[in-house]
């Protein structure tokens, strides 16, 4: 796993739109495994600016996300489709029947099948983003004695709900339950980036790249375990975390 230390939120950013443009330059068709939250909004930002300046065509590429809420509508504000559509696809000349964020509404084990299938379509990603939790979860997988391949069901962790209910009128608002790909579908990708910043971070980023620890208890240190993953993480971030490299 390599740690890449940037100047800024905005240059990590950059970086992660930029290695996503080379990858769609160099495999028109591919598939990325997208993520949503505060730490992505920067990158979709600079891909519609890229788009906008000529630089990538979304024409034959295919995304699916990490997870949505159950019980949330695809049309609510809040939704993870609402917010791919308003920060990406409704931006960019992608073929919004080549996208798949998991529907919240229908009946969650039907969605799960369907998840699953979407997940395998046509390969595994060629690149799957992701952010990270406060407890480290990657996708909504949290910290757990025991962790899932498979796209499932999950019961959010009180740091979870506590960390997304700024987007929520309060706490009491926050979807309970969601889905989310597994820890085999994340990193069954050909190359993962994962981007992070801010205090809230410190502990899970710690875990991540101070020691060689794997533990379920931070299901983010699984990304120890593969090949091509890189953390993007800003010199703030690593000077707090106490990364000196
Ligand atoms: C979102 C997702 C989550 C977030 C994580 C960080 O699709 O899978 O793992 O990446 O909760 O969220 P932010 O970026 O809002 O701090």
């Amino acid at each position: 796993m390599k740690v890449i230390v940037t100047g800024s939120f905005d240059e990590s950013s950059r970086m992660v739109a930029q290695r996503i443009t080379q990858i769609i330059t160099q495999k028109p068709a591919a598939k990325l495994g997208l993520a949503t939250g505060g730490s992505c909004e920067g990158i979709y930002a600079h891909l519609v600016e890229l788009y906008k300046a000529g630089q990538l065509d979304f024409s034959q590429v295919r995304t699916v996300n990490l997870d949505e809420y159950v019980g949330m509508s695809p049309d609510n504000p809040l939704s993870y489709r609402k917010y791919m559509n308003s920060n990406l696809f409704d931006h960019v000349n992608i073929d919004k029947a080549n996208t798949y964020v998991p529907g919240g509404m229908g009946d969650p084990e039907e969605e799960i099948k369907t998840f699953r299938s979407k997940v395998r379509e046509g390969g595994w990603a060629d690149f799957q983003l992701l952010g990270i939790g406060v407890s480290g979860h990657i996708g909504f997988n949290e910290a757990r004695d025991t962790l899932q391949a498979s796209a499932h069901l999950e019961e959010l962790d009180e740091s979870t709900i506590r960390a997304n209910s700024r987007y929520f009128e309060d706490e009491s608002q926050v979807p309970r339950r969601a889905m989310t790909m597994g820890m085999g579908d994340i990193l069954s990708a050909e190359e993962i980036m994962l981007i992070a910043s801010g205090p809230s971070k410190v502990e899970a980023i710690r875990g991540l790249i101070m020691d060689d620890t794997v533990t379920t208890h931070n299901p983010s240190t699984f990304l120890k375990l593969h090949r091509n993953a890189t953390v993007v993480i800003d010199r703030e971030l690593a000077d707090w975390v106490g990364w000196k490299g």
